[in-house]
């Protein structure tokens, strides 16, 4: 890993200039990820999409490949083998490009690249999320602001040269949209890291800008040199299973009647209970299926999520449970595994997990997957792995978003609410090429349901 240096901050503050002035000079690769949201925006228009449009867009995203190329020193934008570096500068592609950038399955499927990029490289990288999503850990991190007026008037100028009729009053008028657009979006809103340094530079000139920042990054950057790594050592990531030969999950299998209704008393015992110590709410309850075979993915925030999530399943669930716990006392594996758990080594993508997944669902259980890997102490939801997506899409089960929603720790009388989103159908979750691109997407959709029932 080389050093980043992540430059955030709104439109027309004058970023790319410095930034590709401090590249040229510290001997840096320069990344515009501005140019990236661009190309998408650039695509969809030229599909006749809006890039407002979620809908229209999201279809649109496995048709393009996107890359970063450098010659003498200038980065070029490739768009499906075409150099788009020019075409993507006009006001209506940067309006597209804002709007594109407020859509998480955009935002998704541009991080990797980006990532990628910085990981094998000393990187000077321009955007809104550098310093907060793209790069948290970025040796260096600038917030670069400028007034509306006086980065409109910068814009304006620059248009000018280029020939463009645009006028001041509509220059102003887009940099003012497009600040709101771009720090109220949900996703990513621009807004300043809380390790990155401010530098206003409204009052300042080019030549004071770039030398002020460049005097912070070296500062920086000399003490927090990171550790190379040794040629090689970076592992490759292998795919998390072959799917070709997986047939989907014979769903309908009918559990014993008998053990069903020994279950369904302890469920009402558990909800009478709990909802004698919490003040429990199920939301959504007509979303939950009647039958097994079902995927419940939920947010995680606390021990007691299997059991939330289960008390409104008329069908038991298995759930992956991290590893360590299958080393405690027998009692309680015994008890862990009767309930339905089994384990999965985290961090590793564990083949053997996801294929027990797909023998509980077809014995007829449903299967409950927390795609976050780890609980959120502070209840927002996180990216998700593309686990879920990936026994989604091969299982073609139904999938049941929850929401699990309280607010502190949990303790007597505490206000939960779980909530039931409608279910993902197996139409929904179908991948023609399943391919890391697709199983994103699909992992965005599911986590989005999820999202949404969280407030
Ligand atoms: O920096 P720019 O003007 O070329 O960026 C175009 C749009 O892309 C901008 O309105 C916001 C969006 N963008 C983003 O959301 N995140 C980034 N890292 C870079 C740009």
């Amino acid at each position: 890993m080389g050093i980043n240096v992540a430059l955030d901050g709104p439109s027309g503050a004058g970023k790319s200039t410095i930034a590709k002035r401090i590249a040229t000079e510290l001997k840096y690769v320069y990344v515009d990820t501005g140019a990236l949201y661009r190309s998408i925006a650039y695509y969809v228009i030229s599909k006749g999409a809006k890039p407002d449009d979620k809908a229209g867009v999201i279809p649109l995203l496995p048709e393009i490949s996107v890359k970063l190329e450098y010659r003498g020193g200038a980065q070029h934008v490739i768009l499906n083998d075409e150099d788009v570096s020019d075409k993507i500068r006009t006001p209506e592609i940067s309006m597209g490009a804002s709007a594109v950038s407020a859509i998480p399955e955009v935002r998704d499927f541009l991080f990797d690249l980006q990532r990628d990029i910085a990981a094998n490289n000393d990187i000077i990288m321009d955007g809104r999320d550098i310093g907060t999503v793209v790069l948290p850990d970025a040796q260096v991190k600038i917030f670069l602001t400028a007034s509306a007026e006086e980065r409109a008037n910068r814009r304006f100028k620059e248009l000018q040269e280029k020939g463009d009729p645009s006028t001041y009053d509509e220059v102003l008028k887009d940099i003012i949209q497009r600040d709101y657009n771009d720090t109220h979006r949900e996703i990513a809103p621009l807004k300043k890291a809380e390790d990155a340094i401010e530098v206003d530079s409204t009052s300042m000139s080019l030549d004071e800008v770039v030398e002020h920042i460049k005097g912070i990054i070296t500062e920086k950057a000399g003490a927090k040199k990171k550790r190379v790594k040794p040629e090689g050592e970076k592992k490759e990531r292998k795919p998390l299973l072959d799917f070709s030969d997986i047939p989907p999950v014979k769903r309908g299998k009918k559990l014993n009647p008998i053990k069903l209704f020994f279950y369904n008393m302890l469920r009402y015992i558990v909800i009478f209970l709990l909802k004698c110590w919490f003040n429990l709410k199920f939301e959504g309850k007509e979303n939950v299926p009647k039958d097994g075979s079902n995927i419940f993915a939920s947010n995680h925030r606390s021990m007691l999520d299997p059991v939330l999530v289960e008390l409104q399943c008329r069908v038991p669930n298995s759930f992956m449970a991290k590893e360590e716990l299958f080393e405690k006392n027998k009692a309680f594996v015994g008890l862990i595994k009767f309930w339905g758990a089994f384990p999965i080594a985290r961090g590793k993508g564990d083949t053997d997990a996801i294929k027990l997944s797909f023998e509980k669902l077809e014995s007829g259980r449903n299967l409950l997957i927390f795609p976050e890997g780890t609980r959120s102490l502070d209840g927002k939801v996180g990216r998700g792995k593309t686990g879920v997506a990936l026994i989604a899409a091969v299982a073609q089960c139904p999938v049941v978003p929850v929401g699990i929603n309280f607010e502190g720790k949990l303790k007597f009388r505490r206000k939960i609410v779980v909530r039931f989103g409608k279910p993902i159908s197996p139409e929904q979750l179908k991948v023609t090429t399943p391919g890391p691109k697709e199983l994103k997407l699909l992992r965005t959709t599911i986590m989005d349901a999820i999202t949404e029932l969280v407030h």
